[in-house]
């Protein structure tokens, strides 16, 4: 909770989220429970039995995970503890649990009413466990919380930037032949993991790919690389949104050049200070791009490792920002005109908006 005036309006204010990953929602609990149940040992078993690294005392409770979690050092810490999780997910009923448990939270906490979650479709395929797993267990878990809250959740898988190019095409290829696009139930394309070393346009065959298929497309960029990657990411893809983008804020020119697109980022300001990209939230480009203006939504990217789920997102932003209630009104509006869902439910998602600004203005505050 933050102590400006606004936090009321904050937290009645509804919600859209384009980029949490569903794998980034595993808190250390539950990544325990479903390691039990399913019978995986913490800490992982080290790679060569013949000279074994020393267990990571990480793994000794969620309590000392939880604490492991507060220390990243940089993007590349993270993702060594963020992959190393996925291992206990392993049945549609894991994946419908860790959606379920994640949208109800958010839907009850954050007023989050549409979310687009992203999934790395190669950190399970790797392991032996089929897409169909991750999708079907997504989609029950989706179906129950609209019914329940209202709330509308897409999925849209993000390509890994670890693996190859050809491992890339191949399951996209996979995906689109098994008819997960044409059935609706995967909506975009994204890419994640690192970007050092690895240019945009290594993988533009890929979102060729895409376009060809009418499949919508983002990728993360502008995290660690600099501005001129987010530029060649939007150029050779073809991309309607950016995740993250913030280092788009060093160059002007590449600044103008978003604005004149229309692009909208993805910001995870929590994620970035979690990861080092920056000392503290005051230092993100928020109220920059928000003169500018950037188009923009606020999002919690691994809110289970950063410790900001949606709403703390909101009110570190506030905190540091001071933001006005006309502020948070262009971030909603932005928001819902950057989601990838039907002109009717952006209709609904924008109605629900000035309703609350409405009554906001109306207590006179
Ligand atoms: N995968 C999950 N979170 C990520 C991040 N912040 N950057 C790149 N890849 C990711
Ligand atoms: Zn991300």
């Amino acid at each position: 909770m933050c102590k400006s005036p606004l936090h009321p309006l904050l937290t009645a204010l509804p919600k859209y989220e384009h980029h949490v990953h569903l794998e980034g929602t595993l808190s250390p609990s539950l990544l325990f429970t479903l390691a039990a149940k399913n019978n995986i040992s913490l800490p992982p078993s080290s790679p060569s039995p013949s000279s074994p690294d020393p267990p990571d005392p990480a793994f000794l409770s969620p309590a000392t995970l939880s604490a492991r979690y507060t220390s990243f050092s940089s993007l590349s810490d993270f993702l060594h503890y963020y992959y190393l999780a996925f291992r206990v997910l392993l049945t549609p009923a894991d994946f419908e649990s860790l959606t379920y448990s994640y949208l109800s939270h958010a839907a009850r906490s954050a007023n989050l009413r549409h979310a687009e979650v992203f999934f790395d479709p190669q950190g399970h395929t790797s392991r032996g466990v089929p897409i169909s797993h991750v999708v079907d267990g997504f989609l029950a878990a989706a179906a129950r919380i609209k019914a329940e809250f209202g709330l509308t959740a897409t999925l849209t898988p993000c390509l890994l930037r670890d693996f190859s190019v050809e491992d890339g095409l191949s399951c996209l290829k996979e995906m689109i032949s098994s008819g997960f696009y044409r059935d609706g139930k995967l909506i975009g394309l994204g890419l994640c993991g690192t970007e050092i070393s690895k240019p945009p346009a290594m993988w533009k065959p890929i979102f060729d790919l895409a376009k060809h298929h009418g499949i919508h497309r983002t990728a993360h960029a502008g995290e660690e690389g600099p501005a001129a990657y987010v530029r060649a990411a939007v150029e050779e893809f073809g991309l309607e949104r950016v995740d993250h983008g913030v280092r788009a804020a060093e160059e002007e020119e590449v600044v103008g050049f978003l604005v004149e697109r229309g692009v909208m980022l993805t910001m995870c300001p929590v994620s970035n200070v979690a990861l080092k990209g920056f000392a503290s939230l005051g230092e993100t480009p928020v109220r920059r791009f928000l003169d500018r203006g950037v188009r923009f939504s606020l999002n919690s990217d691994d809110p289970a490792y950063f410790g900001g789920y949606l709403q703390d997102v909101y009110c570190a932003v506030e905190e540091a920002f001071g933001l006005s209630a006309g502020e948070w009104e262009t971030i909603a509006r932005n928001a819902v005109e950057g989601s990838w869902c039907s002109q009717e439910r952006k209709a609904e998602l924008l109605d629900e908006v000035e309703k609350v600004l409405r009554g906001w203005t109306e207590k006179g505050e």
